[in-house]
């Protein structure tokens, strides 16, 4: 069964294809690189040993986007990851955002029903609820005003296959992940920020490592039992596997509607000070940071309810944060030692 991936060039694409060739599908990737290079491919193919093809096209091309389709109309699915997702940016650049992740996303849907693909899969974020206070989250929660144009893109992406599903036969499955961290763990594909990294993570790992001088705690002030931030760390090989789950869900007709919505997270709350901690136990290094001034739109908790996924897609996350560390060191490791060897 062939599975076409768009965004399989980025980072939980690229673990999510890993995780489906495993599973026995085959997978065609669409991916610009216009935010990734073909760099996770070759670590795809040394851990599963196939060599996956990646059209070079930009999605919000609907002639090219089209081709692709045409090209393979054997697919059960289509799993939509490709996107622009940096939170900052889209606060500078709200038009960008808007055009790409929604011309994009209306072009795969215009693409699917032309070569009536049954089941679709979309990258949400608990970004689309918004600064909740209801917590844990529950996919029933209501979703709070986006706090940025990205969370915006989000939060329109699901009402647009919302109301698409409603009229057409696609069975579709919107996933909102929580915080997705950590790498596969053979260090041969992980997170690579172009640029200079936001998230937590590979700030933690780039910091460790020496490309970023020093590491700052956004806010210790909050009404948390530290003061900092409370996010749900979940690992980017359990967030892959759910979508093998969601896909089998929608290819065996257990679904109970066109469009369902789950949530992937732990379920644990994890200060940013806990992610320090477990990052310098498991590394043996002492990080260089200090605390500094909140950080604008950051909500002060948010973690998820995963009682549903875990009851209907019959998936569990397996990794705590201390093996999500672990795999991210790991791979900024392995980066490292290719710049050395080169
Ligand atoms: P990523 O940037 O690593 O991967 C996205 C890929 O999509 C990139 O390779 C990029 O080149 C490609 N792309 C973007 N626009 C395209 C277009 N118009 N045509 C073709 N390719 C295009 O991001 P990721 O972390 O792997 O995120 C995947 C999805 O998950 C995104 O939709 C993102 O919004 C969503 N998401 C990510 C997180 C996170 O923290 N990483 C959290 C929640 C949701
Ligand atoms: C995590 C915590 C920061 C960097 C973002 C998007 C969300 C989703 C996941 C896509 C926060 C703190 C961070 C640093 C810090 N992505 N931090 N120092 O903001 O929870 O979520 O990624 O959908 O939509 O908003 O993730 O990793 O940026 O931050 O103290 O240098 O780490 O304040 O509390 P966030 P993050």
């Amino acid at each position: 069964m062939k599975v076409l991936v768009t965004g399989g060039c980025g980072y939980i694409g690229a673990h999510t294809i890993v995780d489906l060739i495993n599973n026995g599908f085959d997978v065609v990737s669409v991916d610009s690189n216009i935010r990734s290079t073909t760099q996770l491919l070759d670590g795809i193919e040394k851990i599963t040993g196939k060599k996956v093809r990646n059209y070079k096209v930009d999605l919000c091309n609907l002639e090219d986007t089209n081709a692709v389709f045409h090209e393979n109309r054997d697919i059960v699915g289509v799993i939509h990851f490709a996107a622009l997702k940096a939170v900052g940016e889209s606060v500078h650049e709200p038009l960008l955002y808007f055009q790409n992740n929604l011309t994009s996303l209306i072009n795969v849907l215009k693409c699917v029903k032309e070569y009536n693909v049954p089941n679709l899969v979309f990258s949400s974020s608990c970004s689309v609820y918004g600064n909740t206070t209801a917590l844990p989250v529950v996919e029933e929660t209501p979703l709070a005003e986006a706090q940025s144009p990205y969370a915006r893109t989000k939060q329109m992406g699901e009402k647009i296959i919302e109301d698409y599903s409603r009229v057409n036969d696609t069975q579709s499955i919107l996933l909102r992940y929580f915080n997705p961290v950590g790498a596969h763990p053979s260090a041969l594909i992980g997170e690579l920020p172009l640029g200079k990294p936001d998230n937590l993570v590979p700030v933690i790992t780039q910091t460790a490592i020496g490309k970023i001088p020093k590491l700052t705690v956004f806010g210790d002030d909050y009404n948390t039992k530290d003061g900092s931030c409370v996010r749900d760390y979940i690992h980017v090989m359990d967030i892959a596997n759910a979508h093998t789950k969601a896909l089998q869900y929608l290819i065996e007709h257990r679904n109970e509607s066109n469009c369902e919505v789950f949530n992937l997270g732990t379920g644990n709350g994890v200060t940013v000070l806990e992610a320090i901690k477990a990052f310098e136990k498991i590394s043996g290094v002492k990080l260089n940071y200090t605390i500094g001034p909140r950080r604008e739109g950051d909500v002060i908790a948010i973690y998820a309810n995963n009682t549903k996924a875990k009851e209907k897609l019959q998936w569990e996350p397996k990794i705590g944060i201390e093996d999500s560390m672990r795999t991210a060191w790991q791979w900024e490791v392995s980066l490292r030692n290719k710049v050395l060897s080169n």
